[in-house]
């Protein structure tokens, strides 16, 4: 399958004004996608969980206007104009008209919102770029009738890709691999695919507690933070080691060794980092509290025969995954000894989901 697979030919019908309404969750990546050549094609593939707490509302209306000269829209977060959203948009829309050749036919108005704050040191970017890709399909499958559910899933990971990497892996859920790998048949660097083989039942329902450590603005920018992986010093290795990853994961995944399943998360959000610590320029994205929440991590582990773990995306906020026999005594664990190393408390109960879903 090529991009070439993408380009609609003419729709047969013409519409003048609609409106969608979509919601599309976050995603936390297991084996993490750091580093893209051009076009958001990632250097590695990566497999996430699907969030399902976490997510963006968007309603997506649309009219027909004049000319088709220039892109037209606006954003609205939480009912105000967001002029800084704007850029982003821009060259999302820029990026993907050859896809959808309608966009500059329209004005639209694109009216988002958050389960999650803003400023919660929370990427939206995967959630906020999935859940536009899905409504503007929306629009596409209203031009053509013909799409099926699976190229309209399909198309519209490949749309969120273009608008950010890690949103292709929102669509669906629970699990979803993006990038090729030879051990996962039809995988993808175009868009993310279910992940296709057997999942034990120890992974069911798995929970993602997020404890927000930094609520602030991202400290590095995901565009600048995979640009340090180009001359990386460790970038051909830490590829390598992704794939390496992944594969390991196809049997952890079915044997449900939880221990193995630990040992890999945690050294993908350490290595992560490591990344950023031995780029140039240099990063330290974690904060004392991450690696003191780190530390009450292990001690916890080695204590209770837990299978808790940590892992971490571009920032310091932890995100701590355990299944979900163990709910009970790990948040009696977080509200005791970990909340106190969150920004004013605050902290995000979270499991896997299942994908964008329509509300109107
Ligand atoms: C650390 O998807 O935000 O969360 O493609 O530039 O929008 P862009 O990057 P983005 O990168 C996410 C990186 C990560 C790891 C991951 O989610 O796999």
């Amino acid at each position: 399958m090529t991009e070439h697979t993408f380009i609609p030919e003419t729709y047969s019908k013409t519409i003048n004004n609609g409106s969608y309404t979509w919601s599309s969750p976050s995603n936390i990546a297991l084996v993490k996608y750091w580093g893209k050549k051009e076009s958001q094609i990632p250097e590695n593939p990566s497999v996430s969980f699907t969030l399902d707490y976490c997510k963006t509302t968007t309603k997506l209306s649309f009219s027909k206007k004049d000319s088709n000269d220039d892109f037209s829209f606006e954003v609205l977060l939480d009912g105000e104009q967001k002029e800084d959203f704007k850029p982003k948009i821009e060259t999302f829309f820029k990026r993907i008209e050859r896809y959808l050749p309608f966009l500059k036919e329209y004005h639209f108005k694109i009216e988002t919102s958050n389960t999650f704050p803003h400023s919660s040191g929370i990427a939206s970017s995967a959630s906020g770029m999935s859940a536009l890709a899905v409504c503007l399909m929306s629009i596409e499958r209203e031009l053509n009738e013909q799409i099926s559910d699976e190229f309209f899933n399909k198309k519209a990971s490949f749309l969120a890709r273009l608008g950010s990497g890690s949103a292709c892996r929102s669509i669906e859920g629970d699990l979803i691999v993006w990038g090729a790998h030879e051990d996962i048949e039809g995988s993808s660097n175009f868009f993310g695919i279910k992940y296709p083989f057997e999942v034990h039942k120890n992974f069911k329902n798995y929970q993602d507690t997020i404890l927000l450590v930094d609520k602030g603005e991202k400290q590095v920018s995901s565009t600048v933070g995979h640009n340090l992986m180009h001359d990386h010093p460790y970038a051909t290795q830490r590829f390598a080691q992704a794939h390496d990853n992944l594969s390991k994961l196809i049997s952890v995944f079915q044997n449900g060794d939880l221990n193995a399943f630990v040992k890999i998360v945690e050294s993908e959000a350490l290595t992560l980092h490591a990344m950023m610590m031995t780029s140039m320029p240099y990063f330290i994205l974690m904060k004392p509290n991450t690696l003191e929440i780190i530390n009450k991590i292990w001690l916890y582990r080695t204590n209770n025969d837990s299978n808790i773990c940590f892992t971490l995306d571009a920032g310091a906020n932890v995100h701590v995954l355990y299944p979900e026999n163990e709910k009970d005594n790990v948040l009696e664990f977080i509200k005791n000894e970990l909340v106190g190393f969150c920004q004013n408390g605050h902290y995000i109960c979270d499991q896997i989901g299942f994908g964008a879903n329509q509300i109107q």
